[in-house]
Formats: structure tokens, sequence, C-alpha cells
């Protein structure tokens, strides 16, 4: 709780707010891929001013990801194609589940990826024993060959999928979107209806460069999914549509790198927001969009940000 002086008064502030029985102690969370587990940035930034962190996307198997470049900077933006390096579900839980465990208060989110149905049942119901607050289902990764967005970009392998893992999942679980589709809004209801108790968008946006000289795609995957600035409004408008399609909260991301960019998708619906591409260029970003949430609740007499949630007046 933070107090300031308001009109000469004692104003308080409490940035915490709820996610399906959790409750974050600032809705701002790191968003998957982007801050590894943690631990590559506590050295840079304090990790108990975050509201909660989404690790790297982990699978049951260690992957080593796609072949390099698999990371290109555009107008605006960062195309990847990493494809989902990571040690393996069972390493995470035993080298990197304790140390954020060591930060009280933080919500650790599990962002889980599988290539099969089988696959996803038998990652969630292991991390969700781990020990992690919550899991994030990654149906929507653009940089694997099996799985990933292609779970996520039809109504009905998404609700056959969260259907799947849902009676496994002692956690809330939180369905992550692909915006590479023509109506989000389908694809946000027959997740609720499936089980998900909260939905995060939006993954990245399928994309591609060339190398005019070499006339080669700069990555070597060929395609990437395009994150940064350049797809905040197409996020925000999608945040918005699913927000207003489901009675589940739902966490909104997508070029986030300020509190007014933050406050922006708030007010479409979103209850958090997840701030990922940003954290390259300053590795305490996550801290500033907090300061700023902050700020605008002062300024708009808000004891809580829940208060301004959906506060958009559409035209
Ligand atoms: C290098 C990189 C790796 C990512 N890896 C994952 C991942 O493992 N799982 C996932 O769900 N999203 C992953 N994402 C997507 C982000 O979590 C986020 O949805 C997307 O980048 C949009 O937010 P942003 O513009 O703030 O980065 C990754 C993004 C980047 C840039």
């Amino acid at each position: 709780m933070n107090s300031d002086s308001k009109n000469g008064a004692e104003f308080a502030v409490d940035l915490g707010v709820p996610l399906c029985g959790l409750r974050l102690k600032n809705p701002v969370i790191a968003a998957s891929g982007t801050f590894g587990f943690g631990r590559e940035y506590a050295e840079y930034t304090d990790l108990n001013a975050l509201g909660g962190v989404s690790v790297k996307g982990l699978t049951l198997l260690p992957r080593r990801g796609n072949r390099p470049p698999r990371i290109a900077e555009t107008s605006y933006g960062v195309l990847n194609s990493v494809g989902l390096q990571n040690p393996g579900a069972e390493a995470f839980v035993r080298d990197e589940l304790p140390f954020l465990r060591g930060f009280p208060g933080l919500v650790v989110i599990a962002n889980a990826a599988g290539g099969t149905i089988e696959e996803y049942t038998e990652l969630v119901r292991l991390l969700s024993d781990a020990g992690v607050d919550a899991i994030e289902l990654n149906v929507s990764c653009p940089n694997v060959k099996e799985g990933g967005m292609s779970f996520g970009a039809s109504e009905r392998a998404l609700s056959e999928v969260v259907s799947a893992v849902r009676p496994v999942c002692k956690k809330p679980l939180i369905v992550k979107l692909t915006p590479n589709v023509t109506d989000i809004r389908a694809l946000a209801r027959a997740a609720e209806d499936a089980g998900a108790d909260a939905l995060s968008l939006i993954n990245t946006l399928l994309g591609m460069k060339i190398d005019i000289e070499s006339r080669r795609p700069v990555l070597r995957n060929n395609t990437g999914g395009l994150s940064g600035p350049a797809v905040m409004p197409v996020a925000v408008r999608m945040t918005w549509e699913a927000a207003s399609s489901v009675k589940i909260p739902v966490i909104g991301m997508g070029g986030i790198a300020s509190g007014d960019d933050a406050i922006e998708f708030m007010l479409a619906g979103a209850c958090a927001v997840m701030v990922g591409t940003a954290n390259f260029v300053g590795p305490d970003v996550c801290s500033r969009v907090v300061s700023g949430i902050e700020a605008y609740c002062k300024r708009f007499s808000h004891s809580s940000p829940s208060e301004f949630v959906g506060g958009l007046i559409p035209w």
C-alpha cells in the first residue's frame, strides 16, 4: 500500500489485483521467453518489484530450439524463431523453481508447450504438481513444427487440448492465445468453454524479413514471430475483443514498454499485463511499468487498478 497527498488528503493506492484465486501484488508479469527463469535478470532488477514471472516455455524433454539466426530486429519490433529452447520441465523444477520460490509474493507461472495432447497432459500434470502458482498453456508458439500454434488456431483443436489438460491441472489454467487467427473472440470463447480459468494474449504475430542482397530470409527458420511496439495496436484490439467475449480474466500483452501502454490494455479489459520484448531494451522496465500504473491510479483517484479495468468508453 502506497500513500500520497492528493487535494490535501492522504490518498492510498493498493496495486494488488486478483487473478483466479491468486493475488498479484501488482498487475505486471514478465512475459514468457523474454525473462528466462528470472535468475538471468536478478542482477539487473529487483524481482520483488514484479507481480509475477511467466518462465520460458517448457516442454517435457529438453529442446535445443531452432538453428540460428533466430532473432532479427525490425522497425519497432523483433522477429524471433527461437523454437522453445529449454532444459525440459524436470530440470526446471529441480534447478530453477527453488530460486524463484525464494521471492515471497512473486507469482510463478509455468509456460507449458507440447507437440501432442498426451504431451500437454503429462507436462501440465508434472508442473502443476511441482508447486508453480499457475500454468500458462502455450498453444500459440509460431516457431515449432508440431503442436504450438496449430492447437491455438482452430476452435476444435483448442477445445480438445484445454479439455484434456483441465482435469490434471490443479492450479489456475491460463490459456495463451495466438493472434494469427481471423476471429479471436471465437477462440477466446472456445478456451473458456473448455475450462480455462484465464486467458493471456497475444503471442507473436507470424512474420518474415528478407535480406535483399543474399535474397535469403534473415531467419534460418524462414519465418518467425513479431513482437515489440510494432504489434501493440493489434494486441490492444485483440485484448478488447477477447475480454468483451468472456467472463474469465484476461491478461494483455504485446509491445508494452511503459505504464501508459499497460493502461491501454487494462482499459481494454485486461486485469493484468505481461511485458516481453521491452525487457531486452531495459531489464528494469517492469518496475517502471508498475510505477506508471501507480501514478495513473493517483491521477484519477483510483485506490486500486481494478477500478479502471475495462473502463474503456468505446464510440
Ligand atoms: C525471444 C522471444 C521468445 C519467446 N518465447 C516464448 C515462449 O517460450 N512461450 C510463450 O508463450 N511466448 C513466448 N514469447 C512471446 C512473448 O511472451 C509475448 O507473448 C510476445 O512477445 C508479445 O509481447 P511483447 O511484444 O511484450 O514481447 C517469446 C517472445 C520473444 C520475443
